[in-house]
C-alpha cells in the first residue's frame, strides 16, 4: 500500500525559524515580496484612520512592524521574534490564546496561513476579530503560473516543498477560491484583493531565473486585469460581517 508521508508544517516551520530569520538575506525574490507587503499593509493601516485605543493582532508577525497608534499585539511560534516588543504571545495562528471579539484588525502575511491548517486559523481569526473589524490576509496561491500545465494548478489545496533560506520548506498551497470560500464561511466579506509576483511566476515557470524574474513584479499594478490566472501571492482584505 503507499501510505502518504505525513509531515508535520507547523513543527517543520518552527524547527526553520528557529535557525534563521524571518526574511532570507540575498535573495531577490523574497525581497520583493516583502517591500510589496510592506508596502500595502502600511497604505492599507493608513487609510483605515485607527485609533490609538484600538488593539492590532500582527499574527505570525516576525520581526515586522507597522507605523500605527494602535496597540499592537505581535504574535509568533518563534520566541526570539517577538520577546523585544512590549505586548506579544508566542502561539499559533491555529490556537490564538486571546479572549472572543477582542482585536479590531489583524494582520497576517508573509505566507502565514501557508504553514498552517488554514480553516483552523481562519476560524480562529473570525473568533477575536470584533464585528466590522479588518482581516489583512496574504497567502500564496494554487492559481499561481508557477504550476501552469501541471495538475497541481488551481488545485484547491496541496503541499509544496520549496528551498527558502538555504532551508525545506513545506508550505500548503490553497486555490484562492476555496480561501474566499472558506473566509466566507467564517463570517468574512472580501471587500479588496491585490494579487502580484504575476509576470514574475510566468517567466520563472519558463526557465528564468527566481533573481531575474523578481524584479519583473514591478509590473504588477498594471497586469491586475489577468493577475488571476498566474500571480503567485495574494493579499485580501476582509471585514467580518457585523450580523
Ligand atoms: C516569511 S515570515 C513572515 C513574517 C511577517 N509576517 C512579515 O510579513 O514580515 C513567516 C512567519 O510565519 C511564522 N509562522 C509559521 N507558522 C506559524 C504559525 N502556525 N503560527 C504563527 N506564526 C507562524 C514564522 O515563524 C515566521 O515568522
Amino acid at each position: 500500500m503507499n501510505v502518504k508521508k505525513v509531515i508535520d508544517i507547523e513543527e517543520a516551520a518552527k524547527e526553520n525559524y528557529t535557525q534563521s530569520e524571518p526574511w532570507p538575506n540575498n535573495d531577490m525574490w523574497h525581497t520583493c515580496t516583502y517591500n510589496i507587503l510592506n508596502k500595502y499593509v502600511q497604505k492599507y493601516l493608513d487609510e483605515l484612520h485607527l485609533s490609538s485605543s484600538q488593539v492590532i493582532l500582527n499574527a505570525g508577525c516576525g520581526k515586522t512592524t507597522y507605523k500605527t497608534p494602535c496597540t499592537i499585539i505581535y504574535m509568533d511560534i518563534i520566541e526570539d521574534y517577538v520577546n523585544m516588543f512590549e505586548k506579544y504571545l508566542i502561539a499559533s495562528v491555529e490556537k490564538i490564546p486571546m479572549p472572543d471579539s477582542s482585536v479590531d484588525c489583524i494582520i497576517c502575511v508573509g505566507s502565514v496561513i501557508n504553514y498552517a491548517d488554514v480553516q483552523k486559523a481562519i476560524a480562529e481569526f473570525s473568533r477575536i476579530l470584533k464585528p466590522g473589524g479588518t482581516l489583512i490576509l496574504e497567502f500564496e496561491r494554487s492559481n499561481s503560473a508557477e504550476f501552469l500545465f501541471t495538475k497541481k494548478y488551481a488545485k484547491t489545496v496541496f503541499v509544496q516543498k520549496y528551498q527558502y533560506n538555504n532551508q525545506i520548506h513545506y508550505l500548503w498551497m490553497y486555490s484562492e477560491k476555496f480561501l474566499i470560500q472558506l473566509a466566507d464561511y467564517y463570517s468574512f466579506i472580501c471587500k479588496r484583493k491585490y494579487r502580484f509576483h504575476i509576470l514574475s511566476s510566468l517567466l520563472y515557470r519558463f526557465g528564468v531565473s527566481e533573481k531575474r524574474s523578481a524584479k519583473y513584479s514591478k509590473f504588477d499594478d498594471f497586469l491586475q486585469p489577468c493577475s488571476y490566472f498566474f500571480a503567485h501571492n495574494e493579499i485580501v482584505i476582509f471585514e467580518k460581517n457585523i450580523l
